[in-house]
């Protein structure tokens, strides 16, 4: 059967068809002109970008209650492997109209296309990352700003996820003001040290963190198969003598160590090594690398933590070559042109990437004044999901 296809003159302003989708796409140039063929329909729009889009690909994509669900805008169609051409194809006011073989109907919003057109990203608002350049310091975000209006947790989520961390200043001396911070967000990540958690000296500490000792460079958690992605620590006093907090790129201290030291880069990317953490009621871990490559062979994880790095076992000739890149890896991170290093002050919080960003701190003296900080985790996924959401209600 050969595909009926019909066009109106009508190029007065559309209204939009409903695609069960709630990212805006009535920014998009006028679909002007459509071709359809055996296999598809060719499409073009007023800024003269073109798409090809197969018959297989829009009977999947039909938007009407049947085939998407009304409420939850769930996918209801289940797709075949191939689609026989339509009765007819139509463009009428800037939207495409399909009349299937077998009389479904189908219409497509012109700019809902458009966005989707083959070789383009959705027009997704989260920041790609940014390796952190010379002279790099965090963006500060007022706490009224954050809480506020759309516009300061927007720019705090934007930074954190660009660049990994992110301050926030000027906020309340409030037990669990942390705890209410975060959950605008998203719900906070518990962990086997509970949703949140209390960063001062204890007695029987069962963590480096809860002691008064310097804590070098480190990832929280690379015993856990998923580590948090998102740490918060919120400041509510600081008063003990030292106790600066220190950050630094892990991204960028791999991609360095991988210019510098390529061999100490290949054996700690290639070596899988255990972390656990045991105490008298938990005992979590899993071997992992600690620097893990996407299939591109880009850094996406850095898994670093000496305290909880469990028995080295390697064979014996992999042994000292281990020990070498480790050492390597270790010097270059803690270079002082990597780190940054500031004083938190009460009503600060600074947040980071922890599969990203190293942290630590210098020892203070709990002798000379308290040192409380209030910390907790999230999922990246809902920095991203709370992203989205500001910006299609902006
Ligand atoms: C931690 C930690 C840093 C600090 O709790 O994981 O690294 O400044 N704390 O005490
Ligand atoms: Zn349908
Ligand atoms: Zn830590």
């Amino acid at each position: 059967m050969t595909t009926a296809v019909s066009m109106t003159n009508d190029h007065s302003a559309p209204s939009r068809v409903a695609m069960g989708e709630l990212t805006r796409y009535d920014d998009a140039p006028l679909l002007t002109d459509i071709a359809a063929n055996g296999q598809g329909v060719f499409l073009t729009w007023a800024d003269d970008s073109q798409a090809s889009l197969p018959y297989l690909w829009l009977r999947d994509h039909c938007a009407c209650s049947e085939c998407r669900h009304a409420t939850t805008r769930e996918r209801l169609y289940i797709p075949r492997a191939d689609v026989d051409a339509p009765q007819d194809v139509s463009l009428e006011r800037g939207h495409l109209h399909v009349i299937w073989a077998d009389g479904h109907e189908s219409v497509f919003d012109g700019g809902w296309l458009h966005q989707r057109r083959p070789g383009t990203r959705s027009q997704d608002q989260v920041p790609e990352r940014q390796p952190w350049t010379n002279g790099f310091s965090p963006e500060r975000i007022g706490h009224a700003a954050f809480v506020n209006g759309p516009e300061g947790e927007c720019a705090w989520l934007e930074a954190l996820l660009r660049d990994g961390l992110v301050m926030l200043d000027g906020g309340p001396i409030a037990d669990e003001e942390v705890s209410r911070l975060a959950e605008r967000i998203g719900p906070m990540r518990p962990t086997n040290f509970g949703a949140r958690f209390d960063v001062r000296s204890k007695p029987n500490p069962n963590n480096a963190a809860y002691t008064a000792i310097g804590l070098a460079l480190h990832t929280d958690l690379p015993n856990w198969r998923q580590p948090p992605d998102i740490q918060l620590l919120y400041c509510l006093e600081n008063e003990a003598e030292g106790g600066e907090s220190i950050f630094a790129d892990g991204f960028a201290a791999a991609n360095a160590l991988r210019d510098q030291a390529p061999e100490a880069f290949r054996i700690l990317s290639e070596t899988t090594i255990d972390f656990r953490f045991q105490d008298d009621t938990q005992d979590i871990g899993i071997r992992a690398p600690i620097i893990e490559l996407d299939a591109d062979g880009r850094v996406v994880e850095i898994r670093f933590n000496n305290w909880i790095r469990d028995t080295l076992q390697l064979p014996a000739h992999e042994i000292a070559p281990w020990y070498a890149a480790y050492q390597a890896f270790w010097q270059l991170v803690h270079a002082p042109e990597q780190q940054i290093e500031f004083a938190l002050a009460p009503g600060e919080m600074i947040a980071f990437d922890n599969r990203r960003v190293l942290h630590g701190r210098r020892a203070f003296d709990p002798n000379t004044g308290r040192r409380h900080l209030q910390g907790t985790y999230l999922d990246r996924d809902m920095l991203e999901s709370r992203l989205r959401v500001l910006t299609r209600q902006g």
